[in-house]
């Protein structure tokens, strides 16, 4: 029932005046104002939601979590959908819950090995690690910044690979025709990290509905933000659910919701472990696990923002494609990204693979390799763009393998191999496609709050920095 309080409607009417007061549109000063890469995209309804939670002051995960849980599976068509505080916990509590001694053979043990896509967000990978799985990577594509599928049965060890878990590269669809066959014909569990490509669908139904666990993040850059947060999704197999909210909340055998006592009917009723017989069911751990829960406020502004989806995802699109016209005249210097299935692009639109999967991409970011022999690099280009303050990212870790984790990890390795140890991972082939997009690839934003105005700018400071002096060839 709406609440009554004056104080409270007054409250609200503040509310939305405030933020409709702070958000009038101020003109954009091209050079001076900064154009971010990303950002929270808002009105008065979002923090509106959030102050009248927080007037309720449940807190905890509650009613507002459970409407959008609700209304998160239903807009990926899957069977549920668990919110978490990030799409890293997203990523790690997915993972864990593979490792489910109830999951019999198909358990994920330590060194049985995952594979996964070299170039791309450290906290895809991370997660294997951290459960004492052997991460196997295999190259990317760097026209697609997605897998090299045709690597995946070289990375294939039988009785050893478990899973295979990759990202949706900034929006755009991996193969999942090749990867779905891959995994179906070798018992395979497959996560989509679909943290980037939230709407983004492949032959026509949403990616994060392929695979056997798929993955959110809610983070500001991402298609819709609660802040921090984030969600796991189970696609069709009921024992994940319970293995996944068993992770995510502190590992319990108890499904109970937070407040709630005795769903099962019997909470004095159980024997586990050595514990004694009728032991509170609400404090039974069968899995090792974390507390990795967000708060009701912020699933209140997680759900406005999952309402304004479709238009994100059609201005994020729309931006996409006025920045491909814009530089289009750059292909001498820079190879433009591709969706998965793409061969090439014109005005008239997308080239496509004869009788390939329909592609359509809900963009993250608008990506750009620059050629090898281009008369300027990456990171002079970065360089320009930062002068102008237009905001550009590299493609988040590069080659992961890279990096002064994994480096650690192989190193210490090789000093000193306990008998019988395991290499931290494996790699497969030369990962040439994920050492170009390191040393290559730049990309700048397509969010919902960028205007023409700003992806005018933003067009003719890349042209001017690919044509002109100011950008020094900067070795990298
Ligand atoms: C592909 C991918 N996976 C996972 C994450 C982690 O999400 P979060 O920042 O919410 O932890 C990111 C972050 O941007 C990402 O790009």
């Amino acid at each position: 029932m709406e609440n009554q309080e004056p104080e409270y409607a007054q409250i609200l009417e503040l509310t939305r005046q405030l933020v409709r007061k702070r958000q009038q549109a101020s003109s954009f000063q091209a050079g001076q104002d900064p154009v971010p890469y990303a950002g929270r995209v808002y009105d008065e309804r979002e923090v509106e939601a959030g102050v009248r939670s927080m007037l309720d002051f449940w807190l905890t995960l509650g009613p507002e979590g459970d409407a959008l849980e609700r209304s998160l599976a239903t807009a990926l068509g899957v069977r549920s959908s668990h919110l978490v505080n990030s799409g890293s916990s997203a990523n790690l509590v997915a993972v864990s819950a593979l490792t489910s001694h109830s999951l019999g053979a198909r358990r994920l043990c330590p060194g049985d090995e995952v594979i996964t896509v070299a170039a791309g967000f450290p906290t895809t990978v991370s997660p294997i690690i951290q459960n004492r799985a052997v991460p196997v990577f295999i190259d990317n594509d760097p026209s697609t910044g997605n897998a090299r599928v045709e690597q995946l049965e070289d990375a294939f060890v039988p009785g050893k690979t478990k899973a295979v878990f990759m990202a949706h590269t900034l929006g755009n669809p991996f193969d999942l025709a090749a990867v779905t066959d891959f995994c179906q014909r070798h018992d395979l569990w497959l996560i989509e990290d679909n943290c980037d490509a939230l709407g983004s669908l492949y032959d026509g139904r949403p990616t994060g509905s392929f695979g056997d666990l798929s993955t959110q993040s809610f983070y500001p850059p991402h298609h819709i933000t609660m802040g921090e947060g984030g969600a796991v999704n189970i696609v069709r197999n009921a024992r994940l659910k319970v293995l996944v909210e068993s992770f995510r909340d502190w590992g319990r055998d108890c499904w109970c919701a937070s407040g709630c006592d005795d769903t099962c009917g019997k909470r004095f009723g159980w024997q586990l472990g050595e514990l004694p017989e009728g032991y509170d069911h609400k404090y039974i751990y069968t899995h090792l696990g974390y507390n990795l829960k967000p708060t009701d406020p912020q699933a209140a502004i997680g759900r406005v923002q999952l309402e304004k989806l479709a238009t994100f995802v059609s201005a994020r699109s729309s931006n996409w494609n006025t920045l491909r016209r814009n530089l289009a005249d750059l292909e001498e210097h820079v190879d433009f990204m591709l969706p998965t299935h793409a061969t090439g692009w014109s005005e008239a639109g997308f080239s496509w693979q004869p009788g390939s999967p329909e592609v359509d991409p809900s963009w993250f970011g608008f990506m750009m390799v620059v050629k090898e022999n281009a008369p300027f690099s990456r990171t002079g280009l970065a360089n320009a763009l930062d002068q102008h303050k237009i905001g550009n990212r590299m493609l988040f870790g590069g080659n992961l393998v890279r990096q002064p984790a994994l480096v650690r990890l192989r190193r210490e390795y090789e000093k000193n191999p306990a008998a019988g140890a395991q290499p931290p991972f494996r790699v497969v082939g030369d990962l040439t496609g994920a050492d170009r997009l390191m040393n290559q690839a730049i990309f700048v934003g397509v969010y919902p709050g960028l205007n023409d105005e700003q992806l005018t700018f933003m067009s003719d400071c890349i042209r001017q920095a690919c044509h002109g002096q100011s950008v020094a060839k900067t070795v990298v």
